[in-house]
């Protein structure tokens, strides 16, 4: 169970989502950004953290990198969608689902503890899902999961829409930027691309949204 000092997460927005399949963050192919990225880096053995996964098969890349993946996602049905979909075996303790080199954590990410930082974290779409208000929690226990060392690629998006119209939320890049930087992590931008919003987001005025990648390599 969550502490009760930590704020609410929308869990019920998101198992909504779930439930209703409309998953429309979910990308069948391999995030092009993450791919680009990490193609020249060698993850043999590397730890990589995913938080708020999804059933992401981003983490399949990983896997094929020869990296051991811990993936966060607290609506079980997509951690058991993830490994049914990819035909993969798995055993099941508690909370956490095993199989080949994936650890996935169906459960809260605020009740998630591991006492060595990862060397890798891969964050898609993760911090939009916090509001303003919510955000420094977010970063003060990814903060406990990761360290200086910890190579760090992570995407968000910005708009020129209201603050509190989400999830997904809007994350400056400077806001990011700066939330890691009191971790001692200092974020550069990787790549930025402007594309029309959505229909929904349209509807409330805003006409387009920054998708950005940040990272702590070059
Ligand atoms: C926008 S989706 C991104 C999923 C994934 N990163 C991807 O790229 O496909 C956010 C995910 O976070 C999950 N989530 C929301 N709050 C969470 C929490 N407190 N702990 C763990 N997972 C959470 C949701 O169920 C949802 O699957």
């Amino acid at each position: 169970m969550s502490d009760n000092t930590l704020p609410p997460t929308p869990k019920e927005f998101w198992s909504d989502v779930w439930k209703e399949g409309v998953i429309r963050f979910h990308q069948k192919d391999y995030n092009q950004a993450m791919v680009h990225f990490f193609r020249d880096i060698d993850l043999k053995n590397k730890t990589v953290l995913i938080p708020l996964a999804g059933k992401t098969n981003d983490i399949l890349f990983f896997l094929e990198k020869g990296a051991h993946v811990t993936a966060i996602e607290f609506y079980e049905g997509a951690v058991m969608a993830f490994f049914n979909e990819n035909n993969i075996p798995f055993t099941k303790k508690d909370h956490t689902y095993s199989g080949q080199n994936i650890t996935f954590y169906a459960g809260d990410f605020f009740d998630y503890k591991n006492h060595i930082p990862f060397d890798v974290m891969y964050d898609r779409a993760s911090q939009v899902v916090f509001n303003q208000e919510n955000r420094p929690a977010y970063y003060a226990h990814m903060s406990t999961l990761i360290d200086k060392h910890t190579i760090l690629f992570l995407g968000a998006i910005d708009h020129q829409g209201p603050h509190d119209y989400g999830p997904p939320f809007k994350i400056s890049p400077e806001e990011v930027m700066s939330a890691y930087k009191n971790m001692g992590i200092f974020l550069e931008m990787v790549s930025s691309q402007m594309n029309a919003a959505s229909e929904k987001m349209q509807a409330v005025g805003i006409e387009e949204v920054q998708t950005y990648f940040l990272s702590n390599i070059q």
